[in-house]
């Protein structure tokens, strides 16, 4: 069958994002099947879904909750061997923890009870596409869908083939999240797709900045959102994700990467999170957050703030010219995901044009020049546009 409006589409995993997606198949018309190992999440799932949509219908966004709630057919009991609500399945998306040995067996799992033509996604952050495909018999069908949360709200989706995927699948998927009014994007898979790899310069070259006294984090801040127009600067974003969270991805990039230095997590953050000072959640981070604690004012040096923020901005275009210049993904989708997925005030490569390729090269030659580290290496395709006088989206 067809990924089409009329598909039924499985969750496994009622948590975060399982819950979030399955309200979005569901909005989009899709009869949906949502089940987790633990009752408790799915009772969470039922009454945060029941939440979302009766705020939607009184914003005007659709107008009967209840027919979307039908839609979605919850599984409660712990679903040990049984698998079966999932057989009309046309599509499942996994959902459950990051764990390769679980993802691996519950596809394996899924493949027995499911049509030979169903597609199986995976929402996986930070394992290959591949890794979990391996373990399917009929295993072209599988393909990444990374959704981002809150998945009712963010409107990116990275959609990941794999090397082993039947071709078109990653377009047929793109199509179906078009329908769900989401934004998708296609990327290879490699380590952070789009998003968790182009933004690591954002918060890596911000702690290095400040690791080498350059500035403080509030002056940090303050330059990426005066002079950057970011909504929340590195810093602050880091605390508000959880330094734990960010410094897992960091480790995960990095490791997948073969310890590029590029990727380089730090000691800074590692720290952190060793002391437990994990951001707003924890009360601690890079600020405090206790009550009565008074957040630091930044040294509002403009020319400071200039520095820093071309050195970050720096980065994360090299980042993303790499990304093209490998194939990651296309200039318009690595735009695309940025602006939709983090947020960033404009696409890197747009920015890029806007700067000159040339302008931005001399930024990233003249760190490498000082640091003589392999982390400031700039990417070729930025040589060669420079060189050859081109320009993105041309
Ligand atoms: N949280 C995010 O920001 C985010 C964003 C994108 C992708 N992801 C990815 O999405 C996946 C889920 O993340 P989450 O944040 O929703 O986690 P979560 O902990 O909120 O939810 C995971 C759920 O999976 C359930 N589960 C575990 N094993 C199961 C099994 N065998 N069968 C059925 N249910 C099972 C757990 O009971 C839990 O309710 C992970 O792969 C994660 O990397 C997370």
């Amino acid at each position: 069958m067809a990924l089409d409006s009329n598909c039924v589409v499985g969750v496994v995993g009622a948590g975060a994002m399982g819950s979030g997606i399955a309200q979005v198949a569901a909005v989009a018309g899709h009869r949906v099947v949502l089940a987790d190992v633990s009752e408790g999440a799915v009772a969470k799932a039922k009454a945060n879904i029941s939440r979302n949509v009766e705020r939607d219908v009184e914003k005007g966004r659709y107008s009967d909750a209840n027919a979307v709630l039908a839609r979605i057919d919850f599984h409660s009991a712990p679903l040990g061997a049984d698998l079966s609500p999932y057989e009309s399945c046309d599509l499942v998306i996994e959902a459950v923890v990051e764990d390769l040995g679980v993802k691996q067996t519950l596809f394996r799992r899924l493949e027995a009870v499911v049509s030979p033509e169903a597609v199986l996604a995976t929402n996986t952050s930070s394992l290959s596409v591949a890794s979990i495909a391996s373990a399917c018999d009929v295993s072209d069908r599988v393909v990444g869908l990374h959704f981002f949360n809150p998945a009712p709200v963010m409107p990116l989706v990275e959609v990941i083939p794999w090397l082993g995927g039947r071709a078109g699948l990653g377009d047929e998927t793109r199509d179906l999240m078009r329908q769900w009014q989401k934004t998708p994007v296609l990327t290879s898979d490699t380590p952070g797709f789009i998003v968790n790899r182009i933004a690591r310069p954002f918060y890596g070259e911000s702690i290095r900045i400040l690791e080498e006294g350059i500035a403080d984090s509030a002056t940090i801040d303050w330059a990426m959102k005066q002079l950057g127009k970011f909504r929340m600067g590195p810093f602050e974003l880091m605390d508000f994700i959880g330094n734990d969270v960010n410094y897992a991805v960091t480790r995960s990039v990095f490791e997948a990467f073969f310890y590029d230095p590029r990727y380089k997590p730090s000691l800074t953050q590692r720290r952190l999170v060793e002391a437990g000072f994990l951001g707003k959640k924890s009360g601690r981070g890079y600020y405090d957050y206790r009550d009565g604690a008074t957040k630091p004012s930044a040294a509002q040096d403009p020319a400071l703030g200039r520095s820093i923020f071309e050195r970050v901005l720096a980065m994360l275009i090299n980042e993303a010219a790499d990304a093209v210049f490998l194939k990651v993904a296309s200039p318009e989708d690595i735009d695309l995901a940025m602006t939709k997925g983090v947020n960033y005030p404009k696409g890197l490569l747009a920015w890029a044009n806007e700067i000159g390729v040339d302008c931005v090269l001399g930024w990233l030659t003249s760190l490498q020049a000082e640091y003589g580290e392999d982390r400031y290496r700039p990417s070729p395709l930025l040589r060669r546009m420079a060189r050859d006088g081109r320009r993105f989206f041309e």
